[in-house]
């Protein structure tokens, strides 16, 4: 028998619409979870739209107050989709009153803010979890578990990029994306989080960075005329790793024929792995063991492959959405206390991503070599959210 876990959703644009789909398919990829989603109470802005969204979504009520659904007796799990201006304190006030967070990536939209976050976390006897849903692509899983078992021994680079066209139309409106206060940044919390977190699961803290930014198109059409964008459309970086590895960094929405580009390359002594996520079932692999030359593509859905056999036969692709699934089945186990070997980012690793995108703005601002702030209230960037 599946525990009901009752689930309130913030915003209602796509990912919570991705987080929905992880409700409505998880017990048929899991049928031996502990536990189970039943969406309660979807949370948005406008009456009419979130009405709307609510009966297309299948929840059966709605509110445009998240304040309501905190204390709501029903709801034992927060799922936060709403813009990066939203994370903090409706996940905060969950936490503070015992629900469950699962929060969407970037954590914050400073380090500072974060700091906040993951401090409520520690406080609270909740789960929290960052919605970094491409740790739990199978390929990244395998990634892990190869550099992990040693098989590329000592890593000397990391090389993460993530390109798409998102920002390519000057005519596209302004929105939420495009400014800073809400943003708290461009790419770098959009799209290179991703990739910073990808780093610190693969090949560990990083600990300094350089890096250059440019915003290729500084206003956008706005109601009654038009609207600055205040943030980055594009970021270059270096990276400095604990471990003494060196890696690069790349993100921007300029890059035409891109469409969701997230890809990396690791480098050991002893081999190397290659990802992109448009190729998600794929992992490239070379093991130099004097024979084969060159990377080999491995096909990532054997039964000993991470998620292997909960979907589909061997061969038989998954896409984007089972991330969310995956990520869905790992949280419920958490809550219910039953995770064998979490995978997922916490609240501490939301906030470890968010000190390296602080980092990387700093950078860009002084164009100065940056080290990652590590604990207390160094964060370079204020709390945009904090009282006073
Ligand atoms: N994990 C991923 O792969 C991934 C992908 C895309 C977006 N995201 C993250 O998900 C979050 C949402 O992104 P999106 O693309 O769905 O954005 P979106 O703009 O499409 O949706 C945001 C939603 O929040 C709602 N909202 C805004 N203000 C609100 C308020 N005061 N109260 C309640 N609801 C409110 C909006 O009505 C909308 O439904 C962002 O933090 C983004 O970084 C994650």
């Amino acid at each position: 028998m599946h525990r009901r876990l009752g689930v309130a959703v913030v915003g209602s644009g796509a990912i919570a619409r991705a987080h929905i789909f992880a409700l409505a398919r998880h017990i048929e990829a899991f049928p031996d979870a502990p536990g189970a989603g039943r969406l309660v109470v979807v949370a948005g802005r406008d009456a009419a739209r979130t009405e709307a969204a609510a009966r297309r979504l299948g929840a059966p009520r709605w509110t445009v107050d998240w304040r309501s659904i905190v204390d709501d007796p029903e709801v034992e799990v927060l799922i936060n989709a709403g813009p990066n201006d939203l994370h903090a304190d409706p996940s905060i006030a969950a936490l503070a009153a015992g629900r469950a967070v699962l929060c969407e990536k970037p954590l914050a939209r400073t380090a500072a803010e974060a700091e906040r976050m993951a401090g409520a976390a520690e406080q609270s006897a909740a789960v929290s979890m960052v919605g970094f849903n491409y740790r739990f692509v199978p390929a990244v899983l395998l990634a892990r578990r190869l550099v992990r078992d040693g098989a590329l021994g000592r890593v000397y680079h990391f090389r993460g990029r993530y390109s798409d066209d998102s920002l390519l139309d000057p005519a596209a409106p302004h929105n939420w994306r495009h400014d800073q206060r809400r943003a708290g940044s461009g790419v770098i919390g959009d799209l290179a989080s991703h990739v910073v977190d990808l780093a610190h699961f693969l090949v560990g803290p990083i600990t300094a960075v350089t890096a250059a930014v440019r915003t290729y198109t500084p206003a956008r059409p706005a109601p009654g005329g038009v609207e600055p964008v205040t943030v980055e459309d594009a970021v270059a970086a270096t990276l400095e790793f604990q471990c003494g590895a060196l890696g690069t960094l790349e993100a921007g929405g300029m890059c035409p024929g891109r469409k969701n580009f997230l890809a990396f390359e690791v480098n050991g002594r002893d081999g190397t792995l290659a990802f992109n996520l448009e190729r998600m079932n794929e992992l490239q692999v070379y093991h130099g063991d004097g024979r084969a030359r060159g990377l080999a593509d491995v096909l990532v859905t054997e039964p000993d492959h991470p998620f292997g056999g909960r979907w589909w036969p061997p061969g038989h692709i998954l896409g984007w959405e089972h991330t969310f699934v995956h990520q869905w089945d790992e949280f419920v186990r958490r809550v219910t206390g039953t995770a064998d070997e979490p995978a997922g980012a916490t609240f501490t690793d939301g906030l470890a991503a968010s000190r390296v995108c602080d980092a990387l703005v700093v950078a860009a601002e002084t164009g100065r070599r940056v080290a990652v702030a590590r604990a207390g209230n160094d964060a370079a960037r204020r709390d945009p959210g904090a009282a006073g």
